[in-house]
Parts: C-alpha cells; structure tokens; sequence
C-alpha cells in the first residue's frame, strides 16, 4: 500500500509528524476537558450530597454518608470512552494526513530539484547536490530517484574534477600542480577564439553557451563556434572517453549534417568549431508559417538521410529538435548538435522537469532517464515531423508536465489538428510508439515508407 511505502522515508515520516501537530494538539486539549474539564464542571454542577444518617432522629456521630450524583458517577464510567473516540478520530485524522502528505513530500521534492537546476546553472555544484538530496529524500519516484541518484554522482564527479588545458588532455600532457576549476564564462571579448578564430557575430545562445559566427584566420573561411560546458577532469578514462567520442564526431560526414571541424581550448573553456550554416533554425521557419506537405517530406528525407548515416556509424544524436535542425538558404537540411550531448556527457534529462533544452521531442526512455538509442532519434524525429505536419507541437505545458506526458500520454491524432494523408499520419504515429519495440526499428525502414508513400504526392 502507498501509504505504507511512505513511512519507510525518514524524511516524510518528519514531515508527517511535523504536520501532525493539530493532532497532538487535539488529542491533549481533548485529554485536559475530558479529564478535568468536565470532571470539575460535574463536580461544580452536582456537588456531592452529604447526608447525616439518624436513628429515630438520632444523629450518629460517624454515621456521615456522602452521596454522589448519578452524573458523576456515569461520568466516571464512561470517561474512558470518550478518551477511545478522542484517539479513534486523531488515529483517522493521522492517517489523512500522510495521504496528503505525500502530495506535500512530491511538491518540496519538485521544488529542491528546481533549486538544484538553478544552482547548477549558475554554478554552484555543491549547493545542486544538496538540494538533488533533499529532493531524493521527498520523492516516491523510483525511476526519478535513480536518476537523481545518478545526476549526484556526475556532480560530484564534475565537483572534484579538475579542468586542464584540452591541449594537454590531447597530447596526455597533466599539469604537475593542481588547477583551479574552471569557472566558464560567456566569450564576449574581442579577442580571437584560440588566437585563431575572429568573431564576427553571435548566432545564438542555447542551453551550453553562445554560438558565434567566426572567421577562421588560417584557412581562411566562416565557422560556427559553440562553447563546451565541460570539466576536462584529470582523470584519465573520462579523458579516454571524450576524446574517442569527438574522434567518432568528427568522422560523421555527411551533406545533412553540420561538419565538425575542431576542438579548440580558449581561456581554459572549450571550443566546438564547426560548419557554418547560412540560413534558419527550424523551428524558426516552423512558427514563421505551416510548411506545404511536399516541403515538409523533402526535409523529412533529408533529416532522415542524415540520421542513416550516422545511426549507420553507430552514432545516435540523443537530442533531436527542431533548434538542432538547420534549413540552408537553398533548402539543404543539416543535422547540427549529432551526439553532442553524450559528447559533453549529460543527458538531456536535467530534474524537475527542467531539460537541457526542450523535453517537447524527447523519448520516453530518455525521459525516464534511460539510455538512448537509435529508436529515441526516431521518436524524436516522429515529433518534429508531428510538429512539421500539424503547425503545432504534440504536447504543450510546463516542462514537467510535458515530460510526464511523453512517458504516459499519446499526444491527439495529428488529424485532428490539421488535414494530413492517412499514411503520414500512421507513420508518425508509429514513430511514437510509447514502446520502443513497436517504433520503427531503424532509420531506413521509416524512410522506405517516407518515400514510397513521397512519390505519389
Ligand atoms: N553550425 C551553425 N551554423 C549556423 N548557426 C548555428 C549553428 N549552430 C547553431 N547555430 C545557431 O545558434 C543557435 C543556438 O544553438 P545551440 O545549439 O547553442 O542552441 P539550441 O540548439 O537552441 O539548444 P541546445 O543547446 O540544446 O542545442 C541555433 O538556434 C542556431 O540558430
Ligand atoms: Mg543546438
């Protein structure tokens, strides 16, 4: 039973018996009137009688009766009932109070989890520990508690980790002295990037940093420049680990997807160098108007070409969204962002709902904290093509509340929204199977259904 579940944390019992202070309240005054209260009062009222018992009018010297009324007398018989209904009524008023606490216990756990995002996001990693750990300690959320519990331990580890210069983690040079951490700061000075790269102007910021318009000064062309929210740690398989990831990125070259060029290392924060890209974000041309359906499936091939490939190279983008989604002035579609996340080593999961960019496109694996794979970027994609056809997201709503949706809910029928051909609806449809095993299994098993159906449009 739920109820039963609550009392094995400490901390909801705390605040179970911190609620219950009417109760105690209740059960002590009820105690005090019933046992001197009324006691007094009924003495007050009927007071003893004293008799001086006689024989033949003679009054016998210790012949004294005292007399108590009937009221007292039931009194005390019956006080001890009164005492049981007292207790009964603070028992089942116990009891409805853990119900309703553990509405209490999910809300505080709700809002230490946005304590601890928002602590993240400025930094203060300790004070994002402690607030993941008071939010374990509210939440009944098995599955959420073990990504807290998992979040912890990446803080923890990005807490003790030291920052070292990417040139040295490259060439597995270590400082001999201990570095301070690195303290990452937007990269507004005029200053070249790495001494190499001339800013010229800011395209965007999302949720890791800004992304700049630069000039390269040695080949002599444009790139886009994004910041990297990373320690570099001093530990070695982290090292390892980030280095086979980027080598693995930068192989994935493709014309739909955004190339990248280099990592560079700029005032102890870290460079993502790649393709420009000379045109719209998607979803900028998404909310500027609703596309024509063959304009939509042309870029749905084209997406879907992209991700061919890369699934092909065994490389899942984990956070595909119409924001990492680049249209070309002559209508070339570029995957930008292709497994940047696993890249920098965060999930797009963050807590309390909050996300690394936006939950609307996010799996339900990934929203229940589970590892991705090649079908999340089909059910991501399946909502960006849902968004594309119907002019509107699947799911609106806090951020929160739409990741619960995208574990529990099917969003309506895209027809329901806007006039769209059975099949494309099927295929959507089927891309966002809740179970992973009936979405597509793979790329090109969608985009064999795209195109067949495609040529008769
Ligand atoms: N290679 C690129 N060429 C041109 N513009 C780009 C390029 N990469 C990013 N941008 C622009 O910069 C903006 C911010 O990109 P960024 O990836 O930082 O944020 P995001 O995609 O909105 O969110 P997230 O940080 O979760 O990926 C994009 O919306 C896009 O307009
Ligand atoms: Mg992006």
């Amino acid at each position: 039973m739920n109820s039963l579940r609550l009392l094995k944390k400490p901390a909801i019992i705390k605040l179970w018996l911190r609620r219950s202070l009417p109760v105690y309240l209740f059960v002590i005054i009820s105690f005090i009137t019933i046992k001197y209260g009324l006691t007094a009062y009924l003495k007050h009222k009927y007071p003893p009688i004293v008799k001086d018992d006689t024989v033949f009018g003679v009054r016998l010297p210790f012949a004294k009766r005292v007399y108590r009324e009937r009221w007292l007398t039931a009194y005390d018989k019956w006080s001890p009932y009164f005492f049981l209904v007292a207790t009964g009524i603070a028992g089942l008023w116990m009891f409805a109070l853990l119900k309703s606490t553990s509405d209490v216990a999910h809300d505080l756990s709700m809002a230490a989890l946005e304590k601890s995002d928002k602590a993240e996001t400025s930094g203060d990693l300790s004070q994002a520990i402690y607030n993941l750990k008071v939010a374990t300690s509210f939440s009944m959320d098995d599955t959420l508690i073990e990504s807290m519990n998992q979040k912890i331990e990446k803080l923890k580890f990005s807490l003790s980790s030291r920052s070292a210069l990417l040139s040295k983690t490259l060439t597995g040079q270590g400082r001999t002295e201990p570095e301070k951490t690195v303290v990452k700061q937007a990269t507004d000075s005029a200053d070249p990037i790495a001494g190499r790269y001339k800013k010229i102007k800011k395209l965007g910021q999302g949720a890791m940093g800004v992304v700049w318009l630069a000039e390269d000064a040695v080949l002599e062309r444009q790139v886009a420049i994004k910041e990297l929210p990373i320690h570099i740690a001093e530990d070695a398989e982290f090292k390892e680990r980030f280095l086979r990831e980027a080598k693995l990125l930068a192989r994935l070259t493709h014309p739909n997807i955004v190339q990248l060029y280099d990592i560079v290392e700029d005032k102890d924060v870290l460079h993502y160098t790649m393709e420009y890209v000379e045109g719209q974000s998607m979803d900028q041309i998404v909310k500027a108007s609703k596309l024509p359906l063959d304009t939509v499936l042309d870029y749905a091939v084209q997406i879907l070409k992209g991700m061919d490939y890369a699934h092909g190279m065994k490389i899942i983008h984990r956070d595909l969204k119409p924001m990492n989604i680049m249209i070309r002035k002559d209508n070339i579609v570029k995957i930008a962002d292709f497994g940047l996340a696993k890249l920098v080593g965060s999930s797009s999961v963050t807590m309390a709902g909050t996300v690394m960019g936006s939950p609307l496109y996010m799996s339900p694996e990934q929203a229940m904290g589970e590892e991705a794979d090649e079908r999340s970027d089909i059910y991501s994609f399946s909502m960006i093509l849902y968004e594309l056809t119907t002019g509107t997201p699947a799911f609106t709503g806090a951020p929160k509340d739409v990741i619960t949706r995208q574990i529990q809910a099917m969003p309506e029928r895209p027809s329901s929204r806007a006039s769209i051909p059975d099949w494309l609806e099927a295929v959507i449809l089927k891309g966002l199977s809740k179970n992973k095993e009936q979405r597509y299994q793979t790329i090109s098993a969608m985009l064999t259904d795209i195109k067949n159906h495609k040529q008769h449009v």
